[in-house]
């Protein structure tokens, strides 16, 4: 059925653990996630970037339709997330779109402008009865763009402007920058576990790591042991789907029906989905 992102979250943090939360891009994506997710009984986040939004010619309409219609027939808890929002007229469509979560991305910005933004983009999602989450630091490595330096200032969440960005905010959740990067086809990154440690001491709202697919396994158990609820991972399932439908065509060169290789893919991802959120150790 179709859940509430935050009440998700508040599960998990509750429970010390993490809920996962995936990128969709097609129907595939959409149908593989739940496949998984119910592989192995465990609720999950359907996200959709606003990436995923241009990629669709700018309409968040079908996969937020899509994504509902399977939702709503799961049989485990799904809820619907709005990821990586920079656009306003977007933000703006995240409710009537059938969205009970939003990530608000104002990180690139200078502290001051990302927190002006994130309390406004706050102030409009809590009274459209949305919970909101923004991210403080760079995690870097959207849209083909060199990961940050991690010495540079302001690369890494600093624990204490954190503290005051969430409060001044008012937001539900925060997403850190303590080591992982978006778009990682290897599983070679570390995390600062120091980091987020202090950061998890010191705030009093659920936080969340995006880039996950760039971690192995143990860094994805220690994040979730570390104090991170909400773990967003977009590229394992295109490396799981695109691998997948490289290997078919490769064993079928003379295959032509769309389902046969698109078959293939949406099972690679289902079952790189399963693996995941059993190695988050997010089952109930
Ligand atoms: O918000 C989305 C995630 O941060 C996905 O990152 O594609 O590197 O796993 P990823
Ligand atoms: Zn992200």
């Amino acid at each position: 059925p179709l859940a509430a992102t935050g009440e998700l979250v508040a599960a998990a943090a509750a429970a010390r653990g993490a809920v996962a939360a995936f990128n969709v891009i097609t129907l595939e994506h959409i149908e593989a996630v739940i496949a998984g997710a119910e592989r192995v009984d465990a609720p999950v986040v359907l996200q959709v970037s606003e990436n995923a939004v241009k990629f669709r010619h700018g309409r968040v309409l079908p996969l937020a339709r899509a994504a509902a219609e399977a939702a709503e027939r799961a049989a485990v808890p799904v809820a619907l997330h709005l990821d990586h929002v920079r656009d306003d007229d977007l933000l703006r469509q995240a409710a009537r779109a059938g969205f009970s979560s939003v990530m608000y991305d104002a990180a690139r910005l200078p502290y001051q402008e990302n927190l002006a933004a994130t309390r406004a983009a706050t102030d409009w999602a809590h009274a459209q009865g949305l919970w909101i989450e923004a991210e403080l630091g760079r995690i870097g490595g959207k849209n083909g763009e060199a990961p940050p330096d991690p010495h540079a200032p302001g690369a890494r969440t600093d624990p204490g402007e954190a503290a005051a960005f969430v409060a001044d905010s008012g937001v539900d959740a925060l997403a850190v920058a303590i080591g992982s990067t978006h778009a990682m086809t290897t599983r070679t990154a570390a995390l600062d576990h120091g980091l987020l440690k202090r950061l998890s001491a010191t705030l009093d709202v659920p936080l969340v790591l995006h880039g996950s697919s760039g971690l192995p396994d143990e860094e994805l158990t220690g994040a979730v042991a570390g104090g991170i609820a909400k773990v967003n991972i977009g590229t394992a399932l295109n490396v799981a789907m695109t691998g997948a439908i490289r290997e078919f065509l490769a064993a079928h060169p003379t295959a032509a029906d769309a389902r046969t290789y698109l078959g293939a893919g949406r099972d690679a991802m289902a079952g790189a989905v399963a693996r995941l959120i059993r190695v988050l150790g997010a089952v109930p």
